[in-house]
């Protein structure tokens, strides 16, 4: 499920990249669509072309179509919290919307989450804060491994689903490398930075 994160060269099928923003992303979203494309990327900027005030769910959901459709492998989006773009997103099957304010929590989504739609919020990062979040976003692979159940676990919504899936679920575990935490007696402390099982 790994897909290929290869950055686009000109003449050489560059992958296409979507990204839509509400008012409140408006400016950041420009920024970044000059970024995507200085990356070689074929850009498909899908507004709106002002700040004036919109509705997100009207920009969320065209490009939550375009990845849940496959017609892109990932797209991304702004408003101003990254919230409700999100909750939009989200709804559509497939699609991993990931609200991220920080290069590493963009490296998480992709690494863990293989978040295939990255949603950044606006009104709480900087130009350069979002252009390197942006960028750790588009470097980083998914790392399979244990995190292959789990995502897949994702799509799962009824126990009738959930009971249908246990033998693949279980197989995709075999062989599965161990966890750094925990001894099963309990959660432990709370320590937040340490630990990415
Ligand atoms: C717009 O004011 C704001 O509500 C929107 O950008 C977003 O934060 C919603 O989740």
């Amino acid at each position: 499920m790994t897909q290929s994160l290869s950055r686009g060269r000109v003449g050489v099928g560059r992958e296409r990249i979507p990204i839509a923003s509400d008012h409140a992303g408006c400016a950041l979203r420009s920024t970044l669509a000059t970024l995507l494309t200085e990356l070689g990327y074929e850009v498909d900027d899908l507004g709106p072309a002002t700040a004036d005030p919109v509705d997100f769910p009207d920009f969320a959901h065209p490009l939550a179509d375009m990845v849940a459709s496959g017609a892109v492998s990932r797209g991304v989006l702004l408003c101003g919290t990254g919230l409700g773009m999100s909750y939009a997103a989200n709804r559509h099957a497939g699609v991993r919307a990931a609200v991220a304010w920080t290069p590493e929590i963009a490296r998480l989504a992709r690494q863990h989450n293989d978040a295939n739609i990255l949603v950044l919020p606006a009104r709480f990062v900087s130009d350069e804060e979002g252009r390197d979040i942006l960028r750790s976003w588009l470097d980083t692979p998914f790392e399979g491994g244990r995190h292959q159940k789990r995502v897949a676990k994702i799509e799962l919504h009824s126990r009738a689903e959930v009971a249908g899936s246990i033998t693949m679920l279980s197989l995709m575990s075999d062989g599965e490398e161990g966890e750094a935490d925990g001894d099963g007696r309990g959660c432990g402390t709370h320590e937040p930075g340490t630990g990415e099982s």
